[in-house]
């Protein structure tokens, strides 16, 4: 299936032969933008298109990396990085943000507090959606540029041995990360406190994908046997207790003592931001990748963007940095359906999600969408079990 015309809310949507393509075309931007030295650098033509930038949440790179990559593309942005200064503040709902941004944009790029936001903002809008993180629950194009920083330095995502250090439980990019990791065939290695530890539904996906994970506390003992060591910071935020944050806020600092540990080929990878957990003492070792893992979003998102809209054919781009219009009709090939099957969500009357960090709390008009799942009613929003039935 052609990603021109398509929103991208979790990377679970997308097929691996489809996130192969946007990792190739991001391997052709970075070399248009000067990844690989100056003089392979290729101007931007201007692109007749503009993007919407709806940040209800606080946000620096993900923010800054769409921007930037819009305007590498030669396209325009606009936007709000703050809600309290859009009319949010005056009540407006989600619903009507997104309709009204959709008359003004070609495409929207969504950051939100709450869980589903990203889905809901795709279903009221008329041109794609990117969902660029909604709560804990997921933050694909993290993701991908996740991956397309470890195929850089490791040359596969196949076969490797991936530690994921830190919040696995409120961090919504290793949400993300382990089950696609398990697609490509590699190995996830789950580094946490036992109150921090990946979710269960997530590790349940990972071995339903036929991936194999480890859980550990022990980050030296993990340490002599990754490829890839994924830290994340304890999201402070979305702890209800904030003496528990206190608690375990310092759970793991990757020092250089520690690091001497890992193999030489280990690269270290930080979604960012960092408070503690990286040493800058770490910075300056070669496996240290964080920065350059930032930079690659910008390709990366390029290459979204550009699939999304459709003014980019990969194939018309190999050596050279031309926009094509998506043909009309987009051509399906079997090997390009999801991975994921679809399911069969259905409009349960009477029912609610109860979790508070779901959009479903805040966005009254929104009907109670559910699926189930091993036997469990989730919240087509938020996909947690959280649904509760009235007994009238
Ligand atoms: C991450 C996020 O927002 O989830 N940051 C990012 O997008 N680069 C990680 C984090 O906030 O800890």
């Amino acid at each position: 299936m052609s990603l021109a015309g398509r929103s991208l809310i979790s990377v679970r949507d997308l097929a691996i032969a489809e996130v192969d393509q946007i990792l190739d075309l991001a391997d052709e931007m970075a070399r248009a933008i000067g990844f690989d030295g100056p003089e392979h650098r290729i101007p931007a033509r201007p692109l007749d298109r503009v993007m919407a930038t709806l940040f209800f949440e606080p946000s620096t790179r993900t923010r800054l990396s769409f921007e930037s990559a819009m305007l590498r593309l030669g396209g325009q942005v606009i936007g709000f990085a703050d809600p309290a200064v859009s009319s949010v503040q005056k009540g407006e709902s989600l619903a009507d943000t997104i309709r009204m941004a959709a008359g003004y944009a070609d495409i929207i790029v969504i950051r939100h507090p709450k869980a589903g936001a990203a889905r809901v903002a795709a279903e009221y809008s008329s041109v794609p959606v990117i969902n660029a993180g909604d709560g804990p629950h997921e933050h694909p194009t993290q993701t991908l540029t996740d991956l397309f920083c470890i195929r850089r330095n490791h040359g596969t995502l196949g076969g490797l041995r991936v530690g994921l250090c830190g919040d696995l439980k409120y961090g919504r990019t290793v949400h993300s990360l382990a089950p696609a990791m398990a697609r490509y065939g590699s190995e996830v290695v789950c580094i946490a406190p036992e109150p921090l530890q990946m979710p269960a539904e997530v590790l349940e996906e990972v071995a339903r994908l036929g991936g194999r994970f480890e859980q550990t506390a022990d980050l030296a003992a993990a340490l002599g046997n990754l490829d890839v060591l994924y830290m994340t910071r304890v999201q402070r935020e979305r702890f209800d207790d904030p003496a528990e944050y206190e608690r375990l806020k310092s759970s793991y600092v990757l020092t250089p003592e520690l690091l001497s540990l890992a193999p030489e080929h280990m690269s270290v990878l930080h979604p960012l931001p960092r408070v503690d957990e990286i040493a800058v003492g770490c910075d300056a070792d070669p496996r240290a990748k964080y920065f350059l893992q930032a930079a690659g979003g910008v390709p990366t998102r390029m290459a979204l963007i550009s699939l999304l809209l459709g003014t980019e054919s990969p194939r018309a781009c190999k050596g050279a940095f031309r926009f094509e219009e998506a043909p009309k009709e987009a051509k399906v090939s079997p090997a390009c359906e999801p991975d994921r099957p679809r399911r069969e969500e259905r409009i349960t009357e009477g029912a609610r999600c109860t979790n508070p960090k779901c959009i479903t709390s805040t966005e009254a008009y929104l009907p109670p969408v559910t699926y189930e799942e091993s036997g469990h009613l989730r919240c087509a929003y938020c996909e947690e079990r959280s649904v509760q039935q009235s007994l009238f």
